[in-house]
This record gives structure tokens, sequence and C-alpha cells, in this order.
């Protein structure tokens, strides 16, 4: 499960720049598609990574909310939201500097906890 999880969080960061230089270019139909197929990721993401989360959770009990896999699952979660509103204020034509900020934060606290912590 922990390849899986590895895979779609891969996959979905490869297509949230595919997304982003399509919408750049103004190709914005091409960019609904992998928009699309982005979202289908994020459920990948959270079924696999929920699946992960059940066992921690199931051998912690209550302490779960203070262990390092409940703050690496949140801020996987703050990942995913950041991509997201990312591709959403570029579809607007806002700017998407905070949202970029968010994401690097929000997936070097995921690595770290990750490959470093767990
Ligand atoms: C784009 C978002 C995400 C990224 C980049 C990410 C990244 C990672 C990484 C790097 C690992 C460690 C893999 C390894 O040890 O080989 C991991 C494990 C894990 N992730 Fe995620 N993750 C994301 C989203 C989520 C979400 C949304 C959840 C919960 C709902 C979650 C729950 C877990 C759990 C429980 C583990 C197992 C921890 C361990 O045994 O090391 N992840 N993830």
């Amino acid at each position: 499960m922990i390849h899986a999880h590895v895979t779609t969080w891969f996959i979905a960061i490869i297509l949230l720049f595919v997304s982003y230089s399509m919408q750049k270019k103004g190709k914005q139909k091409p960019a609904k598609i992998t928009k699309m197929i982005l979202r289908l990721f994020y459920i990948l993401i959270l079924a696999t990574g929920g699946h992960l989360f059940g066992i921690y959770a199931s051998s912690l009990g209550s302490g779960i909310f203070t262990s390092a896999v409940f703050w690496k699952a949140l801020a996987g979660l703050w990942v995913i939201a950041s991509m997201e509103m990312l591709l959403m204020k570029q579809a607007k034509g806002k700017s998407t500097e905070l949202f970029w900020i968010q994401f690097v934060v929000s997936l070097l606290i995921v690595l770290f906890f990750g490959y470093v912590v767990l």
C-alpha cells in the first residue's frame, strides 16, 4: 500500500505541473482533462493514505492525535488543498504565488514526516 501511495502522489505532482503549464499557454480544454485526472488522483491519494492511516489509528488509539503520522496525514491534506487552489486561482487569472508557497512548504513538511520522522 505504501508503494501505491507514493505512486499516486508522485503522478499527481506531475499532473499539477502539466495542468499548470497548459493553463499558462491558454490551453483551457486539455487542462480541464488533466485537472479531472488529477482530481481522480486526489481520491487515490486519500484512499491509499487513509488506508495507511487506518492501520496506525487502530494500533495507536486516542494517542493518534499526538503522533507524527497524524501530522503527516494533515500536511498531506494541505498539499492537496494547495494544489487545487493553485490551479483554480490560475484559471481565474488571479495570483498563484501564495499557493505555490503553500504547496512547497506543505510538501516539504510531508516529505520530512514521511521519510525522516516516520
Ligand atoms: C500529495 C499529498 C501527499 C504526499 C506528497 C504524501 C507523501 C508521503 C510520503 C513521502 C510517505 C512516506 C512513504 C515511505 O515511507 O516510503 C507517506 C506515507 C504515508 N502517508 Fe502520505 N502523502 C500525501 C497525502 C496523504 C494523505 C492525504 C494521507 C491521509 C489521509 C496520508 C497518509 C499517509 C500515511 C498514514 C503514511 C504512512 C506513514 C509511514 O508508514 O511512513 N498521506 N506519504
